[in-house]
Order: structure tokens, then sequence, then C-alpha cells
């Protein structure tokens, strides 16, 4: 049997191909020379497979879809607090490009738009030697699974005609928010917009930010789970810059353009998208790849305000065991977030006050939520205090650290069986 997601992909692709509207982004002279032709998909799921179509192997320039990436290694290194003193995170309901800052702060209000990704650029911590867009193109190399490089042709092209961008610069210097050369900055931010990527690339990128900054081909944690959730929420709110409020009602996936015609899309704990052509909108956006977002939203059900209910599913199966069956064994699977925490307690309430010895399995959960954790130890310490005996299988080690702190005598790391064998 062959999954049919790739035929999917592809039948996407070719019942989007006809749109021909739009146009090169001819503001950067390189850019405006591309084929307009050239189509691509990828699909990439949580546990890094990446499903692609069309001109997969063509690289082309991120250029805006640069900025989630700038602004997650400023607040990685420099923490929230001190990255929301340069740049907002309000919708600013203009143009990418708008030469404007927010009247009551005076900082850029996002940053998705320009003035907001050139001071984002300049908080990027710089060490000896290494460049801003170099320390970029590292982490965006580590993210994507190779070495990137630049478009130096681009790169060059768009210097020679940043007239706009240094205004930004400029006045981003006067009023004090950039404490340092604007021109130098301008050229930095300019260079990581082009680094030059496939929709496979891309893909790979974007499965880190929806598997929670975790990279899982290589289990590595690259991004912190509160950058991600900071980059994905201005994402949503902002990275469609002024079509952001049709992008969230028609598309629900938190998503950043680029002018060379790409689009990512981001949905947490499910998939990235990601589509490359290069013919864009009003708004800087490539047309087929509105085209193409809004379709797989709708048929694969992929907006965000429409959750589906998940709480249904934690309790796998509950049954007694043990020579005198005085054993309770309660099976989940899963994720185990604030909902499903709460009907697990629900549930375990009914469990009468006894000296029954309560297992509770976590072989099959995939993922606890902090608030799982602290609510699952709540429980225990509660059944505890109505005279049971409390273990809890962790034999996968789903739990962290942190979340077992406190709570080390009532985790087990064998697995059921063995531990049940002993009161048989
Ligand atoms: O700063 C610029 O104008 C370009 N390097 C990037 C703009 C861009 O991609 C806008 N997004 N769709």
């Amino acid at each position: 049997m062959k999954t049919p997601v790739p035929d999917y992909l592809q039948h996407v692709l070719t019942v989007c191909h006809d749109n021909d509207q739009g146009a090169l982004a001819d503001y950067i002279p390189e850019l405006a020379a591309v084929d307009p032709n050239k189509f691509a998909l990828a699909l990439t799921t949580v546990d890094g497979t990446i499903y692609s179509t069309g001109d997969d192997e063509t690289e082309f320039t991120m250029q805006s879809m640069s900025k989630p990436f700038a602004y997650a290694l400023a607040l990685q290194h420099l923490g929230i607090p001190a990255v929301l003193e340069k740049v907002g995170v309000e919708p600013s309901g203009e143009a990418f490009n708008q030469i404007s800052l927010d009247k009551e702060t005076n900082l850029p209000k996002n940053p998705m738009i320009n003035s907001g990704a050139i001071i984002t650029h300049s908080l990027i911590p710089v060490q000896k030697g290494i460049s801003r867009a170099e320390c970029l193109r590292r982490f965006l190399s580590e993210l994507a699974g190779r070495q990137l490089e630049f478009d130096k042709q681009v790169y060059k092209s768009e210097v020679k005609t940043a007239f706009r961008n240094l205004s930004i610069g400029y006045m981003l210097r006067t009023v004090g928010v950039l404490d340092s050369d604007p021109v130098e900055i301008v050229n930095g931010y300019i260079k990581q917009c082009a680094i030059k990527v496939t929709v496979k690339d891309l893909a790979n990128i974007c499965s880190v930010l929806a598997n929670g900054g975790v990279q899982a081909k290589t289990g590595k944690q690259l991004l912190e789970r509160d950058v991600v959730r900071q980059v994905l929420s201005v994402m949503m709110t902002c990275g469609m810059y002024d079509a952001a409020g049709d992008w969230l009602t028609t598309v629900g996936i938190p998503a950043k353009s680029g002018v060379s015609g790409g689009i990512i899309g981001v949905l947490p704990g499910q998939v990235g998208i990601v589509v490359f052509s290069p013919k864009i909108d009003e708004h800087g956006h490539s047309v087929r790849g509105v085209d193409i977002f809004e379709r797989l939203s709708r048929d694969m059900g992929l907006h965000l305000m429409e959750g589906t209910p998940s709480a249904q599913t934690i309790l796998q199966s509950r049954y007694t065991a043990g020579k005198n069956n005085d054993i309770v064994v309660y099976e989940l699977r899963g994720v185990l977030q604030f909902t499903e925490s709460e009907m697990l307690l629900r549930i375990l309430q009914d469990e009468p006050d006894a000296q029954t010895r309560i297992v509770i399995d976590l072989t099959n959960l995939t993922l606890i939520h902090d608030v799982g954790a602290r609510m699952l130890f709540e429980g225990v310490k509660r059944l505890q205090a109505n005279g049971h005996k409390v273990v809890v299988i962790d034999s996968e080690g789903v739990l962290g650290e942190e979340q077992v702190k406190g709570n080390k005598r009532v985790v087990v790391t064998e697995e059921l069986e063995r531990y049940l064998e002993k009161f048989s």
C-alpha cells in the first residue's frame, strides 16, 4: 500500500496550476528575473517526515520568511521581555514596508514587518568575527539539516535598491530604538533575506516549529518551547501583514510569506506546509501559495479554530490485576494536557477509598504538558491521602526531570508487566 498523501499534494498542485494572477517582485531586480512558472509544495509532519512535489529542488531566497527565525534567535538569547522592549507584537494593518512606528511606544509594531525585522536583526547576538546574518544562516542550516548558502546576486541586487529599508533604518536610529549603524544593520537584514532554500529545506525548518522546538530526527531541543509559542503567535497575528485577518479567517494557520514567492505555515503539533510560486499579490504573498493554503486548510481541516476535542481518548483501559485483584491499573494514551488531566482526575475521584494499589501507566502517552504532570501528581497525592498506594509507570521516559521533581518516589521506570509480576 502506498500512502495517498503525495498523490493528494500533486492533485492540489495541478488544480492550482492555472492560476496565473500576480506579478514578480520587481523592486528587487534579481527577483524580477526568476522563472514565474516554478511551483512547489511540501508538507512535513512533527516526526520529520517530508512529502514534496513540483519544483522541490529549486532554490529561492527566504526574504521575509527569515523574519520569524531571526526573531526566534533574538528571543532565545535575550529572553522575551528584553526583545519586547525593542519591538512590539501588535498587528500593524499596514504594508510590510511601511515607514511607521507605534504612536504610543515609538517602537516598530511587530517583528514581521520590515521596521520590526530590521530592529530584530540588530538583536541577533554577534560573536567574534561572525555577522548576524551568518549566525542566522548557521542556525537555519541546523534546522534544515544541511548547509544553506546566501544568494549573493539577490543580496547585491537588493542592497543597490534598498532606499526604503534604509529610510526605515535611519528612522529607527533617529528615534533611538536602534543603537548601531543603520546601514550595517539594513545590509545585514538584506543578507538574512538572501538565504537560499528549497521547499524541502523550509519543511525541515518548519517541522521543528510544529514539534515544539524539537528536531524529530536528532531529538535536539533547538528552540525553547516559550520561544516557539511567541514566534507562532506573532506569525498568526502579523505574519501576513495587512491581510492577516483575511488569512486567519480563511486559512487559520500561523504563517509567513516572502516576496520571492514562498509561504510557510505551521500548525502546532500537526504539520508544516511550504509553497513556492513566485508571482505575488499586492500584500507580497504568493498568489498560488494563498490559493493552495486555503485549499489545504479546507480539505484537511487544518484551521486552528477548528480544534477537535482530544480528551475523549486519555483512558485506554482500566482493569484490575494482582493475586487478590487489589491493583487497579489505569492505562493512559495520547497527550496529557489540562483537558485530559481534568478528565483523568474526574475518573480517579470515583475510586473508592481503600488500601488498593493504583497504577497509572504512561507508556502510551506521547507527551505530558507541564500542567498535565502537575495535575497528575496532585491527583496522586490525593489518592495517597485516601489510603491508596500509587505508582506511575514511566518506562518510556515521557516525564521530564523537571516534571518528576519532588515525586521521584512515585515514579517507576520498569515496564508495566514486569512491575505487575511482583504481585502475581
Ligand atoms: O525587505 C524587503 O523588502 C525584502 N527583503 C523582504 C520583503 C518580503 O519578503 C515581504 N514579504 N512578503
